[in-house]
């Protein structure tokens, strides 16, 4: 899917986003568990854009570190897009073209930049603008700027809504703000906006009037407002969430992954599901989780780091914490909660235990009520358990511990010592009887007659 189009990006980020009411940038604020600005350096990529910019102001350091391989332009105080863009200019290399977007619009696919790039390329235009048509009950409600268009259908200049009039406010071709702008008269085209407008700052948009006036063209490619979503708001973000999770179950569903209610299931922007998965009503993908195929994962189920193999059962009501691994057909059944640990193959953990820090043998079963006590309020200790091993109920594991293969651990033990090949161990208080005892007992309550 890559673009063979030479282009150099500039990214905008620098603006104050108040209105998300929150201490982090805003591009840092997360879809599918991915900070906003990652969602556009992964569009850079897929598009095989060789050199990226970030405009940030000077006190969003956390932000910069983020992006590590951008190069970084600096815009002291937030005089408008135009002059953001401006503030990469030593990095605009002459000659080549320069894609424009920004950090906090976080759902355009590949395939809409390469439709810039090619109708760029096939018009022979000198500015391509993304742009998207509203329906009209919405118009006098939505604040982009608009495009005007010439009679041949060309787009004549940009009107920022606060500076349109009536006739242009109906237009419902709206401006997305992700341009693409000929290398050749870019800063030509920047250097010669003003800033007499209703806010008083630099448009870059305004660059489409000044390249009418010198003979330049531009053109439109109209795409869905959907894709074009801009966060401003805590309440936008949770619009593009459920926009981005609406994608990713499609996609899972068209690769043969089963699910009885999609909208119930919620994934992160790097969950792995191969075909014939079934996931039940319910489950929650924290990241970095891959399920094999045939896997049953059962409703109430919440996922992250970790990688369940073939043919296992994970549910209900399962956590799987990260560093785990679920090993071919083993079985994890209701509140069960397993941290930085292998289960082996076929090995069953059923109900109602904690395994953290363990390594478990194939075919090994523990008994509900199961739990390792793998800390002892300093340290985090191992526990391993080998193969074919049973473990009765209500079992204390006081790790460092190995159990040894093929070993019994009777129901209530507390196990303290390792245990070796094909041993018994139970740990328990003898039980004794008081013949008539409950009688005894009973007569204590009993009113004497
Ligand atoms: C902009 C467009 C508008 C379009 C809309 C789409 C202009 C003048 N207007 O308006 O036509 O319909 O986006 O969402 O371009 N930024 C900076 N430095 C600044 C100002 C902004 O880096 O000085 C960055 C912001 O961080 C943000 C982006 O540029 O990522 C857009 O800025 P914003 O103020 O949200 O522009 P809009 O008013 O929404
Ligand atoms: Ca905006």
């Amino acid at each position: 899917m890559m673009s063979s189009h030479p282009f150099t990006a500039v990214v905008l980020a620098a603006g104050q986003g108040t209105r998300m009411k929150s201490s982090i940038p805003k591009v840092l604020h997360r879809v599918g568990h991915l900070p906003l600005i990652h969602h556009v350096d992964n569009l850079l990529k897929a598009v095989g854009c060789k050199e990226s910019i970030l405009v940030t102001a000077p006190h969003m350091d956390t932000l910069r570190q983020e992006l590590p391989h951008f190069k970084h332009a600096f815009q002291d105080s937030p005089l408008g897009t135009g002059h953001a863009v401006l503030s990469a200019k030593d990095f605009l290399q002459e000659g080549k073209d320069v894609l424009v977007l920004y950090g906090d619009t976080p759902l355009i696919t590949p395939p809409t930049i390469l439709a810039m790039l090619e109708a760029k390329r096939e018009k022979g235009v000198e500015i391509v603008v993304l742009g998207m048509t509203i329906p009209p009950f919405l118009s006098h409600n939505a604040h982009y700027g608009r495009l005007v268009q010439d009679a041949d259908g060309f787009i004549d200049r940009i009107v920022e809504y606060k500076d349109a009039t009536p006739d242009e406010k109906a237009i419902t071709l709206c401006n997305s703000g992700v341009m693409l702008i000929a290398g050749q008269h870019i800063l030509s085209l920047l250097e010669a906006i003003q800033n007499n407008n209703e806010k008083k700052e630099f448009y870059l948009t305004d660059i489409v009037k000044i390249g009418t006036s010198r003979g330049l063209k531009t053109i439109a490619i109209d795409i869905s407002a959907e894709e074009l979503m801009g966060i401003n708001s805590p309440q936008d973000l949770s619009m593009a969430e459920s926009i981005f999770q609406a994608r990713q179950r499609k996609k899972f569903l068209d690769q043969g992954v089963r699910m009885q209610d999609p909208s119930s299931i919620y994934f992160a922007y790097d969950t792995l599901l191969q075909e014939d998965v079934l996931i039940e009503p319910y489950v929650f993908f924290g990241p970095q989780v891959i399920v094999e195929r045939g896997a049953h994962i059962k409703a109430f189920s919440y996922l992250e780091g970790c990688h369940v193999k073939e043919a296992c059962t994970i549910g209900p009501f399962a956590r799987l914490r990260p560093q785990t691994v679920i090993e071919k057909k083993a079985k994890i059944g209701n509140f069960v909660e397993i941290k930085n640990a292998t289960i082996g193959e076929a090995s069953k953990i059923s109900h109602l235990s904690y395994v953290g820090d363990a390594f478990l043998g194939s075919r090994v079963n523990i008994g509900a009520g199961t739990i390792t006590c793998n800390y002892d309020g300093y340290k985090k200790h191992k526990t391993t358990i080998q193969n074919d091993v049973f473990i009765g109920s209500n079992t204390s594991l006081v790790a460092p511990l190995t159990i040894g293969e093929g070993a019994l651990i009777g129901a209530g033990t507390t196990v303290t010592k390792d245990v070796g090949k094909d041993a018994l161990t139970v740990s328990r208080t003898p039980q004794t009887h008081i013949k008539e005892g409950a009688v005894k007992f009973r007569s204590r309550y009993q009113p004497k007659s």
